[in-house]
């Protein structure tokens, strides 16, 4: 794993709320074609570093971060970057899957449609490339026109990430994608994952530590504010250099 590409690089990440700080000096580096999870009990800032790395804090006032975060070493922070670029490079799927209440085939074609691909031949083989590519093809080819909100939930969260997908992102992050679905659908999405690192970076928060030791190559476990830890994941789940990683994974603490 040592010789793979880094793809991100967080260096002194600080970010505040107003005069709460939720990040303190977070350093990361996450690599190409890897899934890197983010552990940790709840309100330890996991969300909160995930959505840096697309700029989505900026949507949430009294918001304001130092510190460095590089994305194939361009300044992301950086406030004259083009935000449209980076959320296209950066692609996010969420808690709860988020459809449109538009058609199956209108959700996909989504990003094209602003981004004002109207051949009908591109954007079909596009919409069929991104079903493929989530294994829903088969399942919806014949259903492209049925309102997305009609799909079971695990369908829903497939769909999204096919939406993401028709853009053609570098990195998908993931915030705990699989809290809204049942065992049998989250192993089905896990699966999906391992196939989507393929071609993608994927981080991934879950407050699932099975599913973090399941699922990771490299695993960061955030503690109030801090990455306490960070390092291969059978790593920091067999041997943790600090204890209060130790006292988490083991069930002591959290
Ligand atoms: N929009 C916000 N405004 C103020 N505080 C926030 C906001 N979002 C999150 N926080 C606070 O920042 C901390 C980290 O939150 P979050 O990143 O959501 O944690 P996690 O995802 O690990 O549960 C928490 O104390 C939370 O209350
Ligand atoms: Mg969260």
């Amino acid at each position: 794993m040592q010789n793979l590409k880094f793809k991100i690089k967080v260096e002194k990440l600080n970010l505040f709320y107003g005069d709460f700080q939720a990040l303190k000096d977070v350093s990361m580096e996450v690599k190409e074609n890897l899934i890197t999870a983010l552990i940790g009990p709840s309100g330890c800032g996991k969300s909160t570093l995930l959505r840096v790395l697309n700029r989505m804090n900026d949507l949430i006032e009294g918001v304001k971060t130092t510190g460095s975060v590089k994305i194939d070493d361009k300044e992301v922070l950086n406030h004259h970057n083009n935000l449209i670029d980076l959320r296209k490079k950066v692609g996010m799927v969420f808690q709860r899957p988020n459809p449109f209440p538009l058609s199956v085939f209108e959700n996909v074609a989504f990003g094209l449609r602003i981004r004002r691909e109207k051949s009908r031949g591109m954007l079909e083989a596009a919409v069929e490339r991104a079903l493929s590519a989530v294994l829903l093809f088969d399942d919806l080819k014949d259903k492209l026109k049925d309102n997305a909100l009609t799909l079971t939930l695990e369908q829903q969260q497939r769909l999204c990430i096919a939406r993401l997908l028709a853009v053609t992102p570098d990195i998908i992050l993931m915030d705990e994608p699989c809290s809204a679905l049942d065992p049998l659908s989250t192993m089905k999405i896990e699966e999906l994952m391992a196939e989507l690192k393929k071609q993608y970076t994927i981080v991934i928060v879950t407050h699932n530590m099975q599913q973090a030791a399941r699922v990771s190559d490299e695993c960061g476990y955030m503690l109030l504010g801090e990455l306490v830890e960070f390092g291969e994941t059978k790593q920091l789940f067999t041997s943790p250099k600090d204890k209060r990683t130790d006292d988490y994974i083991t069930g002591r603490f959290g």
